[in-house]
């Protein structure tokens, strides 16, 4: 995720960015810039790189007296990592800069009429367009220039603002992407998080969503996007820098769980045309004909990323019509896999560093296939070993169990799905505008869910001394109930176990007792019923049953002894949702076990070796 800081007092503003910025690191980034006002004019250095390689152009000969500036880093979205695509953004006349944390979703219309009025663009960036229409709307009042250019935006943003006719304020404004102002004496900051200014100041305050700010040495004034004075209280954190880390929660994991709404928001980004039923993926990498000679597709990957990719399957198959195996990294390289240059490999893995994941795609490559790779991590190996890429844009993912990448996989393989499938014709505009549609609504449900919390942690609570579970799914929620395993193995060190619900009766069924607790992942799907059978099966044997299930099934409540409920959602779009009652079931039993859930036992972040 992109870092922004905001400086005015009378301080060097470039150091106390510069600062601010090395603080914000931990967001991840490929590129960082510096904007300053200094006696009307504004002086801007920005690089691709990280910021231990940029401190000679950041800090010497920079309108070094100017107290004050605008800072980020970058973390790409739109546009590959360079020193042009870096922030912060100008407009064309240099009157101010734009400093932007989110996805812009109508750019291209936007930026295509800027540029029919004349504007000039240096970038491939969705935020320079900020720049050009607060630029269009200015007549001598910055805030409103701010308004009436964000009144034309859609997605998210969180954007600071300086501009040369204004040396006495910075202008800040937030959708979606968070912001805090920090209080100081005789100076004031913006922030992307409390981390980068808490050895400043612990007054804090967390502009709201849809506000905007002018920040000056002397004070600050919140208004909402109507120009109405909104009146807030300046907190006191008592956090400590690591805590800040974790934006207030006890953990990266739990953080990172409840960051999923705002990541597929993210993931989903700029990349679809609802109304025209349009999906881009600008990094993939193959063309029409080239996927148009795939005769098949293999899926690769490792833990968590194999099991995104046992849903891919299901969603490949379902809406592109095309033949997909799933197999394990591991054991696809050294099976001399029947690949070829009609087979298209998909290699997803989050860090992009996994070592079975690497050899696995060298392995297909020598075989003539060509390889697509489903990353988070930028500039990590596994995105030069590719022929293409689709971005999970999950952001760094710190704990050790994965979550938001998860969501994150799947989210991008849905899209990549639909473009597949409108490619190879066998999905209507009309079918793709009605799963964009569903997929921007997942973010709210998944709040719904996190909103429930608490009845999952009473559940965590009655499990958490269990020594077995299984997990039972079918269908697209088969993989769902693996994850779900690996989630509560890998940070409880419960040991669980994942079966197809079918294959039940083929010998796990003689499990099932009183202490043999069963998670059946029942919400609404075309084997929905056989689920309801599997569950009595289980209960005809003293089993206990949680189901899943999905809200306003009541028929449910006449076989299950526990039930969570999730919002109604279509089956392909379920594993997305279906995931998240998972994953915080683990991390309460976990963290009710006193176990570090974030570094859990004999477990590393990225296997970069066998
Ligand atoms: C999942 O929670 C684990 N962190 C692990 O299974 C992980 O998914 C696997 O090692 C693959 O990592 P990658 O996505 O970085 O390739």
């Amino acid at each position: 995720m992109c870092g922004i800081i905001g400086y005015i007092g009378d301080k060097p503003a470039n150091e106390i960015i510069f600062e601010g910025l090395l603080r914000l690191e931990y967001r991840g980034y490929d590129s960082a810039g510096i904007a300053v006002l200094d006696n009307g004019k504004i002086h801007v250095k920005k690089d691709l790189g990280k910021l231990s390689h940029l401190k000679e152009l950041l800090l010497t000969d920079f309108g070094s007296h100017s107290p004050q500036g605008i800072g980020h880093t970058r973390w790409a979205t739109h546009g590959r990592p360079s020193a042009f695509n870096a922030h912060p953004h100008g407009d064309s006349a240099g009157t101010l800069m734009v400093a932007h944390n989110g996805i812009i979703e109508n750019y291209m219309k936007l930026k295509n009429r800027l540029i029919q009025s004349g504007c000039v663009f240096s970038s491939q960036t969705d935020s320079e367009v900020l720049a050009h229409l607060i630029s269009i709307n200015y007549s001598g009042n910055l805030e409103e220039a701010v308004l009436k250019a964000l009144s034309e935006v859609e997605g998210a943003y969180a954007i600071a603002v300086i501009h040369k006719n204004h040396p006495d304020r910075l202008v800040c404004a937030r959708k979606e992407s968070p912001l805090i102002l920090g209080i100081g004496e005789g100076e004031n900051f913006i922030a992307s998080d409390a981390t980068a200014i808490l050895h400043h100041t612990r007054n804090v305050i967390f502009l709201e969503n849809l506000e905007l700010a002018t920040v000056k040495r002397d004070g600050v004034e919140i208004f909402d996007l109507s120009g109405n004075r909104v009146e807030k209280h300046i907190k006191q954190l008592d956090w400590n820098p690591v805590a800040a880390e974790k934006n207030g929660f006890p953990d990266f994991m739990l953080k990172e769980i409840y960051e999923q709404p705002q990541v597929i928001r993210n993931t989903i980004g700029g990349r679809t045309s609802e109304e025209e039923g349009k999906i881009y993926l600008t990094e993939l990498g193959l063309s029409g004909p080239d996927i148009f000679k795939f005769q098949r597709i293999v899926i690769i990957g490792c833990g968590t990323a194999y099991y995104a990719g046992c849903v891919g399957k299901y969603l490949i198959e379902s809406l592109v019509k095309m033949p997909v195996e799933c197999d394990l990294a591991s054991e696809f390289r050294y099976r001399n896999p029947l690949v070829d240059s009609h087979t298209l490999v998909i290699a997803i893995s989050q860090s992009g560093e996994t070592a079975d994941t690497l050899a696995a795609v060298k392995e297909a490559r020598k075989k003539g296939a060509k390889v697509l790779g489903v990353v988070n991590a930028k500039e990590s190996s596994l995105t030069r070993e590719v022929d293409g890429l689709v971005y999970i844009h999950a952001g760094p993912e710190i704990g050790v169990a994965s979550t938001k990448a998860y969501t994150a996989m799947l989210t991008s393989l849905t899209l990549l799905a639909l473009l597949l499938g409108k490619i190879r014709l066998t999905l209507t505009p009309e079918f793709v505008s009605e799963q964009i549609r569903a997929l921007k609504i997942l973010p709210q449900q998944i709040e719904t869910i996190l909103a429930n919390h608490e009845q999952i942690k009473e559940l965590a609570q009655t499990f958490m001394n269990s020594k077995n579970f299984l997990y039972l799914g079918r269908g697209f929620n088969f993989p769902t109930a693996m994850e779900g395993a690996l989630k509560l193995k890998e940070i409880s060190y419960i040991h669980a176990e994942a079966y197809a619900a079918g294959e039940m009766k083929h010998g796990p069924i003689a499990l099932i007792d009183k202490d043999m607790p069963v998670f059946v992942i029942a919400t609404n799907s075309s084997t929905y019923d056989k689920l309801i059978s599997n569950i009595q099966e289980v209960n005809a044997r003293s089993g206990t049953v949680i189901a899943l299930c999905s809200e306003g099934d009541n028929e449910i409540y006449n076989h299950a002894h526990h039930k969570i409920s999730v919002p109604n959602v279509s089956e392909i779009l379920s594993p997305i949702l279906n995931v998240v009652p998972l994953q915080l079931f683990a991390y309460y039993a976990a963290n009710m076990k006193g176990l570090n859930v974030d570094q859990p036992r004999n477990l590393a972040k990225s296997v970069t070796v066998e």
